[in-house]
């Protein structure tokens, strides 16, 4: 068999490389590349503890350092040429390091792609989920700022897609500011389960020299918000633990599952049919046969990529199930998966701000929605609770009002006094009052409903809130 490549991890025991095949099946080099800057990052402490703890001369902590750094330019001005046959992110950035710098043979001391790998992970879902956080709060401030520029919109409330009662638009809007918060928190949460040190672990059992684990820790920032250093307690878990990826992909599905609602929303309200919005050309795209059509594409894909947001999901569930302890190859397929949901969610929060800062609400259709007497239906409930009938009959006795115009061909609104006292007597004089939806809205002022008041309220907080 012809000799191959030699490459670091196969040195002394192997004589031959893989076949052409099995290096194309095993490598990752072509995705996880994408870890490059915190492989770098992780090496130069792993470089000073070493140096710390006497195995690196001062002067081959320099070399390895500006070794490094070299390394990390060319990555980032497109110079650095990866190679396959070195399998991975590590191996690549380790081999050419050696290549041009003795002491790089030094740097893999009691370490192994193992943790690396882990480490490497944990500062890059670390990174992302501050990215993410920053985009989500974006996403957050362009539903406030639309609620506000038409804070004295109503559209119907719906429930089974049945007009239900009324609400402001922004009551509407800030729903989904509640549950990006909630998403948010999620986020926020994971950070800390994410950010705890696992270099040191090795291969699987730690190591006999005396690494300064601390201090390593220290100088990658993983640290609690009393500065106190993060390192994992189990060198055994360390290495196979992917629960900080499974808990970030699980906050990002529901966040897309979150955004998916938000996009029917602005589809349906989009539509024909309701006409309430209208969204910028810049965000919609035509049809190539019908000349007519503006259609929702933004809004239509944000909905259709939470399916691979939960498929991923529920690919790296499966992936960690059957694992036996510690470390195993199949540990590889959690990158792309990740990435993939990273890309995926941060693309949708990002479009999905734009677009509804290149949104209007059509007032005059969101107003004759919204104008439908039936949508006080409850309010005639309530009116009778205050005149002493109990809820159950007085719900009972609107419902023979509904059923009555009905009859009549009527809205709510057409009928009499006296039709209404035809059914109960408890109806006064000033029933046809309840139907100014003005005076109809400011009755609606308890925490959480959609009253002008508490509307306004909320707006100035969730407004104060995100600033900056
Ligand atoms: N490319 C590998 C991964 O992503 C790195 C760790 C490989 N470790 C090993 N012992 N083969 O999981």
């Amino acid at each position: 068999m012809k000799k191959r490549n030699q490459v670091v991890s196969r040195s002394g025991r192997f004589e031959n490389g893989p076949g052409e095949d099995v290096a194309a099946f095993t490598e990752s080099v072509s995705f996880d590349w994408r870890l490059w800057r915190q492989d770098i990052t992780g090496s130069m402490a792993h470089a000073a503890m070493l140096n710390k703890i006497g195995i690196l001369t001062s002067a081959e902590l320099q070399a390895i350092h500006s070794g490094l750094e070299k390394i990390g330019s060319e990555i980032s001005n497109g110079q650095f040429e990866w190679k396959r046959e070195l399998e991975d992110v590590h191996m690549n950035i380790e081999a050419t390091l050696t290549q041009r710098v003795p002491a790089g043979a030094k740097l893999h001391t009691a370490r192994s792609r193992n943790d690396q790998v882990a480490l490497d992970l944990r500062m890059w879902v670390r990174d992302e989920i501050v990215h993410l956080i920053g985009e989500m709060k974006d996403l957050q401030r362009s539903l406030v700022e639309l609620g506000q520029n038409h804070s004295e919109i109503i559209i119907p409330g719906y429930t089974h897609l049945q007009r239900a009662q009324p609400v402001f638009l922004a009551h509407h809007l800030l729903a989904y500011v509640e549950m990006l918060d909630r998403d948010l928190s999620r986020f926020q949460d994971a950070f800390i389960r994410t950010n705890v040190c696992p270099l040191g672990s090795g291969a699987i059992a730690g190591s006999t020299l005396t690494l300064d684990r601390q201090f390593v820790a220290e100088q990658l920032g993983f640290v609690d918000d009393q500065g106190r250093a993060q390192l994992t307690q189990n060198s055994m878990d360390a290495v196979s633990d992917r629960d900080f990826v499974i808990e970030f992909c699980a906050a990002a599905a529901l966040l897309a599952v979150h955004l998916s609602r938000l996009s029917e929303d602005i589809i349906l309200w989009a539509s024909s049919e309701f006409q309430f919005i209208k969204i910028d050309d810049a965000y919609t795209t035509g049809s190539s046969l019908m000349p007519q059509k503006k259609n929702p594409d933004v809004a239509e894909l944000t909905r259709g990529k939470s399916g691979r947001v939960i498929g991923n999901l529920m690919a790296l569930l499966t992936l960690l199930k059957g694992l036996p302890m510690t470390y195993n190859r199949d540990l590889q397929e959690d990158k792309e998966r990740l990435f993939d949901t990273a890309d995926t969610v941060r693309a949708c929060v990002r479009l999905m701000a734009a677009m509804l800062r290149h949104t209007r609400p059509v007032e005059k259709n969101c107003q004759h929605a919204s104008s439908d007497p039936a949508l006080l239906a409850t309010d005639l409930a309530d009116y009778l609770v205050q005149r002493g009938l109990p809820f159950r009959n007085a719900h009972h006795a609107v419902g023979a009002v509904v059923a009555l115009a009905e009859k009549q061909n009527k809205t709510l609104k057409q009928l009499t006094v006296s039709e209404y006292q035809s059914v109960e007597k408890l109806f006064g004089n000033d029933v046809l009052d309840l139907f100014d939806l003005k005076k109809a809205m400011a009755q609606r002022n308890i925490t959480g409903a959609p009253g002008p008041r508490e509307v306004k309220k909320q707006l100035a907080r969730w407004s104060k809130r995100l600033k900056s």
